[in-house]
């Protein structure tokens, strides 16, 4: 079942709980001219999220579908929603569309650098290149100058099936989720490099009103406190030796090489 707020005027939250993942699958539309929807989905989820967007729209109307790494939950159905909507193109970052996208789509995609203003009329959007943040060479977010939204993806990931909009703290189920996920197989989850925290607070410095969360709620009010606050629990919890990357605890042995090399193994 899709969940569907209007989270700030025109724009719709569309979630689906997941209980065996304890998460919400969070997809965005703009309701304007020309519609967008920010995250494609996973392709199972696609009759769902179909039967959502055309009670908001019709869905063959759809214009342009954003997303910001390439993965299965932010782009699996883009080619479903490229069939459904004639005239419906992907955007993502340049090195996105290089990369990866216009092999898989069936249509070639937007591929946006924060040179491009893209507007869906009432609306403008710039696309900001943040490499590896969430993850993902090819990674970026999507921010709406006019009302000032930022698309998140899977920063700010929290677990539950949480409300759609809070304007209360989203660090402290940020910083559980980081840490519950460092604890199972999907550790690894965000790299941390010397780039983290300049991208971070360039995206603060944006001052962005609204959040929207792939995964949990979305957030209303001071987002660049917000990102300046998750900057230093990125650092806090993956500035270190990743626990899962390697067997027996962090020694790796290399493939045809019978010596052992010992201490922290790289994390790529
Ligand atoms: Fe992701
Ligand atoms: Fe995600």
């Amino acid at each position: 079942m899709t969940t569907i707020n209007e989270i700030a005027p025109d724009l719709f939250r569309l979630s689906i709980y997941v209980p065996d993942f304890d998460m919400q699958f969070n997809h965005f539309l703009v309701r304007d001219e020309e519609p967008l929807l920010v995250h494609a989905g996973l392709r199972a989820m696609f009759p769902a999220l179909r039967e959502a967007v055309a009670s908001l729209i019709d869905p063959a109307k759809l214009r342009h579908i954003a997303w910001s790494h390439f993965e299965s939950d932010e782009c699996g159905a883009l080619n479903d929603w490229l069939q459904l909507a004639g005239q419906a193109q992907g955007v993502c970052t340049l090195v996105g569309k290089l990369v990866n996208v216009d092999d898989f789509s069936i249509r070639p995609a937007r591929g946006m650098t924060s040179e491009d203003a893209l507007s869906t009329g009432k609306y403008r959007y710039r696309f900001y290149r943040t490499p590896h943040i969430p993850h993902g060479w090819d990674a970026g977010v999507l921010f709406e100058e006019t009302r000032k939204t930022l698309f998140c993806s899977d920063l700010f990931h929290h677990f539950g099936d949480v409300p759609p909009l809070t304007s209360s703290d989203l660090i402290e189920p940020t910083r559980n989720a980081i840490q519950r996920m460092q604890q199972g197989p999907l550790a690894g989850y965000m790299p941390y490099t010397r780039h983290t925290e300049g991208v971070l607070r360039s995206l603060a410095a944006l001052k962005p009103k609204t959040l929207a969360v792939m995964h949990g709620s979305s957030y209303s009010g001071h987002g660049d406190r917000l990102l300046t606050d998750l900057a230093g629990v990125i650092k806090e919890n993956y500035d270190q030796a990743e626990p899962n990357a390697a067997p027996n605890g962090g020694s790796a042995t290399p493939v045809g090489n019978s010596e052992v090399t010992e201490g922290p193994p790289s994390v790529s």
